[in-house]
């Protein structure tokens, strides 16, 4: 299985990739891929933290990545950024967990107009310098992703409703190959709106990870919504329009209380595989 991993990162991850890692043969590889795993929980595109916080909190190694953080060693875009994140994904222990908050910007709805995405044409309009990135972004999760499927690690990505990230090339076939152990890819809709936030803002969690088609609690939240990050109405021809306003940027912060219950899922997740493998050795 290791060995399986050590071939497919020396063929598949990029040269200069390979470069940054000083990874010039398999023997290389096969070092960087038996190093020891110590962390419990990484989140990639981490915005606030929120979400690593509350596993740091409960007891959990953890780490987390951000462009925001350090703009060269976590941009997933350069080659260091890409070999530090590969390295993070290799210290990641069996039963830990990954999360993904992929930005959704030019997947939603509302870019539609510009970055001519569609369900047919997922990879919109390539002569912009934001589709091209954020595509390039779904491909080294999609990698990443590959990697942590090898290891066992549980791994989420975090989307708004409808996004047309699911139907980006990378992503069919993570959803056709990746499994971690017997888990398939599953989908979890929840509304951000049940955990606080100002928005009711419909969400989907996709991923591998155990009971994650029912482990999140939610509802319709019954409060109107209190953002203005977004405004509606109705054009000259009768359509329905929506456009973002200055504020929506902040409203991909998770909220503290879907943190909170995220975490506790996810060292209950790991728990469960520790309890499994000393009934085994028991
Ligand atoms: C949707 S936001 C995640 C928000 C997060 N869930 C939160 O609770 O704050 C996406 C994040 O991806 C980060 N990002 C965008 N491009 C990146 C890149 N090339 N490499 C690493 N991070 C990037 C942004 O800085 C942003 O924080």
């Amino acid at each position: 299985m290791e060995e399986d991993l050590v071939a497919w990162l020396w063929c598949h991850c990029p040269k200069g990739v390979q470069q940054q890692s000083q990874w010039r043969s398999r023997a290389d590889v096969r070092a960087g891929v038996q190093a020891v795993r110590t962390l419990q929980f990484v989140e990639w595109l981490c915005g606030t933290g929120n979400l690593t916080t509350a596993c740091s909190q409960l007891g959990l190694r953890v780490k987390w990545y951000d462009i925001t953080l350090d703009s060269v060693k976590m941009n997933l875009l350069t080659n260091a950024g890409f070999a530090a994140a590969i390295r993070l994904a290799l210290s990641i222990v069996m039963g830990g967990t990954a999360w993904f908050g992929v930005p959704c910007s030019t997947f939603v709805f509302m870019s539609r107009g510009h970055t001519k995405r569609s369900r047919r044409f997922p990879k919109g309009n390539t002569k912009r310098k934001d589709v091209r990135q954020a595509n390039e972004i779904v491909d080294r999760v999609a990698f990443l992703i590959d990697i942590l499927a090898h290891r066992k690690v549980h791994w989420i990505m975090e989307q708004p409703l409808n996004s047309l990230l699911w139907a980006m090339p990378a992503m069919r076939r993570a959803q056709k190959k990746c499994r971690v152990g017997s888990l398939k890819w599953q989908r979890r809709f929840i509304w951000m709106g049940h955990y606080g936030h100002s928005l009711w803002k419909p969400t989907e969690l996709v991923g591998c990870f155990p009971g994650m088609a029912t482990a999140w609690p939610t509802k319709r939240p019954s409060k109107r919504e209190t953002s203005s990050a977004y405004r509606q109405w109705v054009d000259s021809n009768g359509r329905r329009r929506s456009a973002g306003r200055a504020g929506l940027k902040a409203t991909e912060h998770y909220p503290v209380a879907f943190c909170d219950v995220t975490a506790r899922l996810i060292k209950a997740a790991l728990q469960a595989l520790q309890e499994c493998a000393d009934i085994t050795s028991a």
